[in-house]
């Protein structure tokens, strides 16, 4: 029986990939390769192709006996979903219909689902607890609630069980050093900051220094791409045992201002960095940290990767070795 991982060309989900192939799973990727990369599939079978498509979704059903799904395949920029609203809840929402009414239709009972901290929105506490309200304040958040709910319903209605995992930062890259984080565009702050040393960039921008946080820059929770890639193979291993679903936050706990993250790539990199203060990126909660308790209580899971220092330096080497991301490597 295989796993099927969608999205498993992308960051976050070819790391999960690497994780199963290792442990011995056998494993189906599809992808419609927009967003993902061929060279990031290390092994098992590769299906290019979108979800929305049903007949190219029976074809991947119908050879293969699939056990449980990860899902990660879904548009993923907050930015670009506050001017293609549409887009996301085309591409995220009904390809994740398509997706539950094929597993359903195939006798599919089991998914592990790539959420994220924006279902949450401007914070109650920190840190979040998957307990605190959710109102996001960005479509792509959303999208990915209505995912959420979704699951709910078909768990209710058809069985299905679930894990959402709520993802906080993803950062850094295989230890193998084959595979990172290759976005086009790229927005997330470490490889832009990691763009600096690498002489692709003058400086890094920093979106605001008047938050209400110890130096007025905004605090994040980052956590290694690997050890986000263990936890889907805990949460395929909850529902191997039968146990009902469940929302669980993951991050490392720690949170770090924008101006630590750079003066800690300072210190990875040797390179002075210069920063440039800029206003507020719009819908930038100020702080965004983690508790994952209940992930550590129920799924086992324990973040292996959590010092910035280590995260960073693996992000870095990776960039070194792939300054152009995949395509010109
Ligand atoms: N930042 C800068 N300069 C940059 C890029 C980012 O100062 O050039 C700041 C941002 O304003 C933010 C922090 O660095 O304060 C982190 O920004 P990222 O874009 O790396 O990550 P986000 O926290 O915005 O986004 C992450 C995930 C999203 C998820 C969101 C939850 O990437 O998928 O957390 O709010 F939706």
């Amino acid at each position: 029986m295989a796993i099927m991982v969608t999205g498993g060309a992308g960051y976050i989900g070819s790391h999960t990939v690497a994780e199963l192939l290792a442990r011995g799973e056998e494993v189906v990727v599809v992808d419609n390769l927009q967003q993902g990369h061929r060279q990031a599939v290390l092994g098992g079978k590769l299906y290019e192709g979108d979800l929305r498509d049903q007949v190219f979704l029976d074809k991947v059903f119908q050879e293969n006996k699939i056990e449980a799904v990860i899902h990660f395949a879904a548009n993923s920029l907050v930015g670009e979903s506050m001017k293609l609203p549409g887009k996301y809840y085309h591409n995220n929402v009904y390809g994740t219909l398509c997706l539950l009414e094929k597993m359903n239709e195939y006798g599919v009972g089991k998914i592990v689902f790539s959420s994220t901290a924006a279902t949450y929105g401007e914070p109650e506490n920190v840190p979040i607890q998957e307990t605190d309200r959710t109102l996001p304040t960005n479509a792509y958040g959303e999208t990915k609630l209505a995912m959420e709910k979704m699951m709910k319903w078909f768990d209710t209605a058809h069985g299905i069980k679930y894990v959402s995992l709520r993802y906080f930062n993803a950062a850094g890259a295989h230890e193998s050093g084959k595979i990172g984080e290759d976005h086009n565009p790229e927005t997330h702050l470490i490889p832009l900051i990691l763009q600096v040393p690498l002489g692709q960039r003058s400086h890094i921008t920093v979106f605001g220094n008047d938050y209400a946080t110890s130096d007025g820059t905004c605090v994040r929770d980052y956590i290694h791409v690997s050890d986000l890639a263990d936890a889907h193979v805990l949460a395929v291993e909850k529902l191997r045992r039968g146990e009902d679903s469940g929302i669980y936050n993951l991050g490392s706990g720690n949170g770090f201002s924008v101006n630590e993250v750079i003066e800690v790539a300072r210190q990875v990199t040797g390179h002075p960095i210069p920063a440039v203060m800029e206003q507020r990126r719009a819908g930038d909660p100020a702080v965004l940290i983690a508790s994952s308790e209940r992930a550590r209580a129920e799924l086992g899971w324990q973040p292996k990767r959590d010092k910035l220092e280590n995260i960073i330096a693996s992000a870095w080497a990776w960039h070194q070795a792939n300054p152009h991301g995949y395509a010109k490597a």
